[in-house]
């Protein structure tokens, strides 16, 4: 099976509070799409063979980016959610992949994904054969609220990581499982969730801080941080 990659980048980053949508804000002189989508065609091997970027097409910015004029890099229209995104990116790569072959999924405000977390998760799904997300485990004590802002209990944080990007799965099972969860109504905030609930099994692979999302403004001197000890 071969290598092929999603990336939604279609959201309009309202958390972020300004005008521009976060994959466009500016990190060491490109935008934070560019980084997502030069760490995916930089991996090597085995190579990812096209890469399927989901944009607002009525976003002018995304016609000023030269790294999505690269041969393997496909432009497609985004939609409402980011599992509409992806799944658009999923039926665009048909044209070039099997069901069988695996599909990443990487968002485009997590900039500063290291190549070492991606050979991990290479490995790991191709020596089991079996999909897998990189998470990180909670280095925090977890209160449970009772929602009136006391504190229900303590929750044992061993049991629990936090979910990154890539996520990789077969490409035809994750997109019955995006199509399913859409089918039913149910919110998607990764793809992981949509295999779990179609009774696929995820594994965890260890990832790093360094490939945070960047979601508040607050974020993006600490991408700046990472991006650059990346580079070094
Ligand atoms: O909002 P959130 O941080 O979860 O967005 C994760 C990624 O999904 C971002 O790269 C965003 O551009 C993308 N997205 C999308 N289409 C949407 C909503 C979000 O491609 N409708």
């Amino acid at each position: 099976p071969r290598l092929f990659a999603v990336i939604p980048a279609a959201g309009v980053g309202r958390r972020m509070g300004g005008e521009c949508p976060k994959q466009y804000l500016s990190l060491a002189g490109a935008p934070l799409l560019h980084h997502a989508v030069l760490a995916l065609l930089s991996f090597t091997p085995p190579r990812i063979e096209r890469v399927a970027v989901a944009l607002h097409l009525a976003d002018e910015r995304a016609g000023e980016l030269p790294i999505l004029e690269d041969p393997r890099v496909l432009r497609v229209s985004g939609g409402a959610e980011r599992a509409d995104s992806v799944l658009s990116g999923l039926h665009a790569l048909q044209e070039f992949a099997q069901d069988e072959d695996w599909v990443l999924v990487h968002d485009a405000a997590r900039p500063c994904l290291p190549q070492a977390d991606l050979e991990r998760l290479v490995a790991r799904v191709l020596e089991r054969g079996e999909g897998a997300i990189l998470a990180q485990p909670v280095v925090d004590t977890l209160k449970q609220s009772d929602g009136a802002g006391r504190v229900l209990a303590t929750v044992d944080r061993r049991q629990y990581w936090r979910a990154q990007t890539p996520q990789m799965f077969r490409l035809g099972e994750l997109r019955g499982a995006l199509e399913a969860a859409l089918a039913a109504g149910e919110p998607v905030t990764d793809e992981a969730s949509a295999m779990e609930r179609a009774g696929f099994p995820v594994q965890l692979v260890e990832g790093s801080a360094a490939n945070l999302k960047v979601t508040v403004p607050g974020d993006l001197p600490l991408a700046a941080f990472y991006l650059d000890a990346r580079l070094q």
